[in-house]
């Protein structure tokens, strides 16, 4: 058995050889600045197996064409793989079928579109679009912007000390004003877990939509649109093992169909004449233009790829890494940790007494220790906080104990060094 498996405790089988996984990552099989790699850096970006690599170089030497337009072989096989990518990703979500999820360029695109197209269409001067303390900003800008265009207003769920959404306070924000609730489900800062069936739920109870930002969960938990109950979800390829540039938003279908385009172009009509188109149904009335193909190949890619290991394993072994590098960061002198204890995401974010994150995060850079310093797109939390930035490790199932193990080390040495 190799060091890196993990033993079921019940009846002491291996059950994951999570060492064999990791040597799927060309990428971390390398030094940086002369120390191995240790890449926690990944709720920004994960890294991509061979896998993945390999569906991307298979779909280029091989079937690359340009999808439905041309009557060809290639473009025959580069259309097929397409709109397979879209059933493996509906699969993927437990969506009740493949019109209702659209490829777009990630998450951030994914919430514009709905912003723009629903919100365009539908919100009217003093609705009220709430969303929490705790969005990244892809989750509020696109609602300013839209706000700004059509009179409505936002509102906004605090976020308590420790970290988590004040609950109580939602009967009084979640009226009737209110058309759509938009919420993250783990947050990228904190690691906040949030209840997205319960939120679901209540949003439902007032006629409001909801709109789940899955960024931080799509690739770590097992996640199911319809258990959940929401009308959106949105989520990047590139933080589950998928290429970057590719997303997805996912939309009931009864609400896709009612929505206009965003973006006009090719692909995206049934007929045009000089004055007037007649566009196509979801999910190509939203494709303006050629799509991200091999970007959608490589994200039905990596997800058979997490299913082949099981999301349920990931998801616990994130939450033993994370609990891990929680554990051991409160016992460093000076080191402050936000958010819940538990549960959390994979992912611990904290401040430093008297060393600014950039420096922290350069000091373990030197050491190879990939960390991420700053306010990670979440300004207004920050703010709540009290903090221009915080230094955050996220996790994935590639990494190890012995890595949370070296980080420790090189923060008790930071934390000699900047006092
Ligand atoms: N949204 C990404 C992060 O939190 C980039 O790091």
């Amino acid at each position: 058995m190799s060091k890196g498996a993990e033993i079921n405790a019940v009846d002491k089988t291996v059950v994951t050889d999570w060492l064999k996984i990791r040597a799927d990552f060309p990428i971390l099989q390398q030094q940086v600045h002369g120390k191995p790699l240790i890449y926690f850096d990944n709720a920004a970006t994960t890294q991509k197996p061979r896998a993945v690599l390999e569906a991307l170089r298979h779909y280029y030497e091989k079937d690359n064409a340009n999808v439905h337009r041309g009557l060809h072989e290639l473009s025959s096989r580069a259309t097929e793989a397409y709109e397979a990518a879209r059933g493996r990703v509906a699969e993927y979500l437990g969506a009740a079928n493949a019109d209702e999820i659209v490829f777009t360029r990630g998450t951030t695109e994914s919430i514009n579109l709905v912003a723009q197209a629903w919100g365009g269409k539908f919100l009217r001067p003093n609705d009220v679009i709430l969303v929490t303390e705790m969005e990244h900003h892809s989750n509020l800008v696109p609602w300013q912007l839209v706000a700004d265009r059509t009179g409505a207003r936002l509102r906004f769920v605090p976020v308590r000390d420790d970290g988590t959404l004040a609950l109580d306070q939602l009967s009084s924000l979640l009226t009737e004003e209110v058309k759509l609730f938009a919420f993250t489900h783990v947050s990228n800062s904190l690691g906040t877990i949030n209840q997205v069936e319960e939120l679901c739920r209540r949003a439902r109870a007032v006629g409001a939509l909801s709109l789940v930002d899955l960024a931080q969960s799509a690739g770590h938990f097992p996640v199911d649109v319809r258990e959940m109950g929401c009308d959106f979800a949105a989520f990047s390829g590139h933080k589950m093992c998928g290429p970057t540039g590719i997303g997805v938003l996912y939309g009931r279908a009864e609400i896709l169909d009612a929505m206009p385009p965003w973006q006009g172009g090719g692909e995206m009509i049934v007929s045009v004449t000089l004055e007037k188109s007649i566009y196509k149904k979801a999910p190509q009335r939203f494709e303006a233009g050629t799509p991200n193909i091999a970007g959608a190949i490589g994200l039905a890619a990596a997800m058979d790829y997490l299913e082949a290991i099981g999301r349920e394993k990931i998801s616990r072994h994130d939450a033993g890494l994370t609990a891990h590098a929680i554990e051991q960061l409160a016992e460093i002198p000076g080191v402050r940790l936000l958010g819940p204890k538990d549960p959390r995401g994979a992912l611990a974010g904290f401040v430093m007494e008297s060393v600014h994150p950039h420096d922290l995060t350069t000091f373990a850079d030197r050491q190879g220790l990939a960390l991420r310093g700053g306010h990670h797109c979440n300004q207004p939390l920050m703010k709540k906080f009290g903090l221009s930035g915080t230094t955050r490790a996220s996790f994935y199932f590639y990494n190890t104990l012995e890595e949370v193990d070296r980080m420790i080390e090189i923060l008790h040495q930071a934390a000699r060094f900047f006092s």
